[in-house]
């Protein structure tokens, strides 16, 4: 990435700021103070600016605990969208969504731009668990129900045979308000996959939460929505195991 670009979005000034203190000396890349602007700089170099060492993370890796009536996107000229709850200095860094949760669904969304990491965590072939915290009408589900659900099945609710991949269903205890709350565990990522498979057994997801992904866990209740933050080196590290990438 160019000096400047990294610059301007670490938040450390504009384009044209952090090129007036690069031209006047104020910038050292591994040592060397360095005055062209357009120097294309690696996650290993070091930086310091002005005195401050300055992280040079070219990928970044945030978690934003989406609320409930936010659309995962990262533009919308009418419903608010996932981008507002990211740094204005962030917006150059061509950040989004990994995968997608409905505009009524709230909880954990990974938002990066690492590319590969990316695909590997939205794709089938690593199975990346991703748990959500069901609230229903209808009936507790059945041991007979719960099985099927772990040994996987057929659903036609769009007028063609689809396979639902084994997924790991358990009834939570006890709920103060009342309702009925379930775990689904989902090892792929087909659209609105929760709410079908609910309504193939007759129940009607009343509110959704994802409260897991690939090891990393956020409150069940939804307290915390609307927190956008780096993830922590823990949460990456799960991320990069559960899809068999390494660091760097
Ligand atoms: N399944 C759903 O039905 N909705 C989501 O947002 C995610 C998974």
């Amino acid at each position: 990435m160019r000096l400047d670009r990294l610059l301007a979005s670490s938040g450390l000034g504009t384009r044209s700021q952090v090129r007036d203190k690069i031209a006047h000396g104020g910038v050292s890349v591994n040592g060397t103070v360095v005055t062209d602007a357009s120097l294309h700089v690696k996650d290993t170099d070091s930086i310091i600016y002005d005195g401050h060492e300055i992280s040079c993370q070219t990928k970044l890796y945030y978690l934003l605990d989406k609320p409930d009536g936010v659309l995962t996107a990262m533009e919308d000229k009418r419903l608010p969208c996932v981008a507002d709850y990211i740094p204005s200095e962030l917006m150059s860094r061509k950040l989004s969504p990994v995968g997608r949760l409905d505009y009524h669904t709230s909880g954990l969304l990974i938002i990066t731009n690492d590319g590969e990491l990316s695909h590997r965590l939205q794709s089938p072939r690593y199975e990346v668990p991703k748990i959500y915290l069901a609230t229903f009408r209808g009936p507790e589900w059945t041991e007979n129900e719960i099985s099927t659900v772990a040994s996987g099945f057929t659903i036609n609710d769009r007028g063609y045979s689809e396979k639902i991949a084994p997924a790991t269903l358990e009834m939570t205890f006890p709920s103060s308000d009342g309702m009925n709350r379930a775990l689904l565990t989902l090892r792929e990522g087909k659209t609105h996959e929760v709410r079908r498979i609910f309504a193939h057994f007759d129940r009607e997801v009343t509110a959704l939460r994802r409260i897991g992904l690939a090891g990393i866990n956020i409150s069940r209740d939804t307290d915390s929505c609307g927190t956008f933050r780096p993830l922590t080196e823990n949460e990456l590290g799960c991320l990069l195991k559960a899809t068999a990438m390494t660091a760097g």
